[in-house]
């Protein structure tokens, strides 16, 4: 009890005595890293072999192109345990940040977190102001030049009191981990699943309105997500629209025949099972099933 009583007055009296500069950065950065932890503690695939959403695949993916590509690869086979520990840091340096405990600290973790990101993820995407790792790593950088100060050597020391606090955020980050799995969010591969599993037979659009070689922009009905639809001489299928690397739309280019991204420059193939082409992912999109019923194209 004593403990959270020091940590609310830690935190209170910290939030007193900065500048509003540093506020504004403390409460983005604290907030984000919360929601990027919760965003994987939600997501049912995220340390789960086979699932798309798996880290593992992610970071295999990601030694692909990056820098780093050679130390990525040496994590690949301990994937959920680096999923479980990026997913606590996340949690515990955000928290650590808004309430204050051992705030250097928490900014260098946030600064090495979003570097490493940056080096794994968007090192290549173009041009870089694109890429919101790097920015994110500047912003932990700043904040952590402010909290020093003049000082010439930061201090990462932890006295008793501070140890105390700080398994206190890292207890509370374990417990939001799992809580996290207590609310599954709906991913596009769980969505598509259940779509496959029961389809709704509802009409997109008449065969006849579109012509081989055509395409075709849709919601699904049931899943709510804007999905492309394709005739070719060999049939019909479509793909969802959303980007597997962080959730733009796509849309498709008739003269690259490729289905694009404009945030970070995915590309993705629809003839060759929408494979990641180019950018920053190389999970494919997900599909979405569809069938020729009578004269019309329906959902699956
Ligand atoms: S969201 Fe980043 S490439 Fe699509």
């Amino acid at each position: 009890m004593n403990s959270i009583q020091s940590i609310t007055r830690g935190a209170v009296t910290s939030w007193r005595s900065q500048s509003n500069a540093l506020r504004v950065m403390r409460l983005f950065l604290g907030v984000t890293w919360i929601y990027a932890g919760w965003d994987k503690a939600s997501d049912p695939g995220f340390l789960t072999k086979g699932a798309p959403t798996f880290i593992g695949t992610q970071l295999a993916a990601f030694a692909q192109n990056s820098p780093i590509g050679f130390l990525l690869n040496h994590t690949i086979e301990h994937a959920a345990l680096v999923g479980a520990f990026v997913m606590i840091s996340e949690f515990a340096i955000g928290i650590a940040t808004l309430l204050s405990v051992a705030p250097n600290s928490a900014a260098f973790g946030g600064f090495a977190m979003a570097t490493g990101l940056w080096l794994s993820s968007s090192f290549h995407t173009t041009p870089y102001f694109l890429a919101s790792d790097s920015a994110y790593a500047i912003l932990w950088l700043a904040y952590l030049l402010l909290l020093i100060g003049n000082r010439r050597m930061p201090s990462f020391n932890i006295e008793r009191r501070g140890a105390i606090r700080t398994g206190f955020v890292g207890a509370v980050a374990v417990i939001a981990s799992f809580a996290g799995r207590s609310f599954p969010k709906a991913t596009a591969a769980s969505s598509s699943a259940k779509s496959t599993a029961k389809g709704s037979g509802k009409q997109i659009i008449k065969l006849a309105d579109l012509k081989v070689g055509g395409t075709f922009n849709f919601t699904h009905s049931s899943q709510g997500v804007p999905a492309v639809l394709f005739r070719t001489k060999t049939g019909v299928f479509a793909y969802s629209a959303i980007c597997t690397h962080q959730g733009c739309t796509v849309s498709y280019n008739a003269s690259s025949k490729h289905l694009k991204c404009p945030c970070h420059g995915a590309e993705f193939d629809p003839a060759n099972g929408a494979k990641a082409v180019a950018g920053p992912t190389q999970t494919p999109l997900a599909k979405i099933k569809v069938a020729v019923s009578g004269a019309w194209v329906v959902e699956a």
